[in-house]
């Protein structure tokens, strides 16, 4: 019922394809590589305020209010976590993966890949699902034989940089079979949900970055953790997600972290 309310009275889906052919206006946030457009806060205010009509006791955490400067609170009333367009670089680069996704706290996920027209959701002890068929995992235990798929992200100081491209390379040398990078977290991740992927970490995304693929990645029996190998925290910006704890605990061992200083720091 919550894919009908947001999918049917809504027309978000129509606002994004219809804007990604066009040329867009583009404003820079927290950095260079951190961009909003008119359809992002478009597109989240439209999400609001349908959700809000059904749930008016509901609280949000949605990027762009938060980039407009509302608090970041993750309390324990129901809430929307709304990133209304992910990869608003591919958005404005008319790239084929962008998504745009929805996470009720930790109850259910939903990711629509608006271009690919692929919609992955989950609810809690229900199960994964894309376009409607179960997702499984890929069950991967030995790291050599993973596919692993990361993001550079925003962050573009010296020791971010650096520390993101070791990052890489040390798990080039493990060595894996493959490092990706699709442009969107929620997408990436939820590859990991499909079995596409063996693995996926970041470190400087947001919760609304991953908080609905972090559901849909547990629900089809992957593992989420943070990136020093301890219990995941969806406020940390540091997440790894897995198809099995051998791996993720792989990925911790090689993986390691740095300050970020877009937003809020950590
Ligand atoms: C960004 C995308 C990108 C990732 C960044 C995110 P946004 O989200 O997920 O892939 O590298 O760290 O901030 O800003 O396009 O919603």
């Amino acid at each position: 019922s919550h894919t009908r309310l947001l999918f049917c009275d809504c027309s978000v889906i129509q606002v994004i394809l219809s804007a990604f052919q066009q040329q867009k206006e583009v404003r820079l946030k927290s950095s260079p590589a951190d961009l909003v457009t008119e359809t992002d806060q478009q597109v989240e205010k439209m999400l609001i305020s349908a959700i809000r009509r059904k749930y008016p006791q509901h609280r949000f955490i949605g990027e762009e209010s938060v980039a407009a400067g509302e608090a970041v609170e993750l309390t324990d009333s129901p809430t929307w976590i709304i990133d209304p367009i992910d990869g608003t670089v591919n958005f404005v680069h008319r790239s084929q993966a962008q998504s745009y996704c929805l996470c009720h706290q930790t109850e259910f996920g939903i990711v629509y890949s608006c271009v690919e027209d692929k919609l992955f959701h989950a609810q809690r002890g229900r199960g994964a699902y894309l376009n409607g068929k179960p997702l499984c995992v890929s069950g991967q235990t030995d790291i050599h034989r993973c596919v692993v798929v990361t993001e550079i992200g925003a962050e573009r100081d010296d020791l971010a940089l650096s520390t993101m491209t070791s990052n890489i390379c040390r798990l080039l040398r493990l060595p894996v079979q493959g490092v990706r990078a699709l442009g969107t977290a929620a997408v990436d991740m939820c590859q990991v949900a499909t079995g596409g992927a063996d693995a996926y970490y970041h470190i400087g995304m947001h919760c609304w970055d991953i908080a609905a693929s972090t559901i849909i990645v547990l629900e089809a029996g992957g593992v989420v953790m943070d990136t020093d190998g301890s219990e995941f925290d969806m406020m940390s910006r540091k997440v790894i997600a897995a198809s099995s704890s051998a791996v993720a605990n792989g990925i911790a061992q090689v993986v390691q972290a740095f300050p970020c200083l877009t937003y809020f720091k950590n």
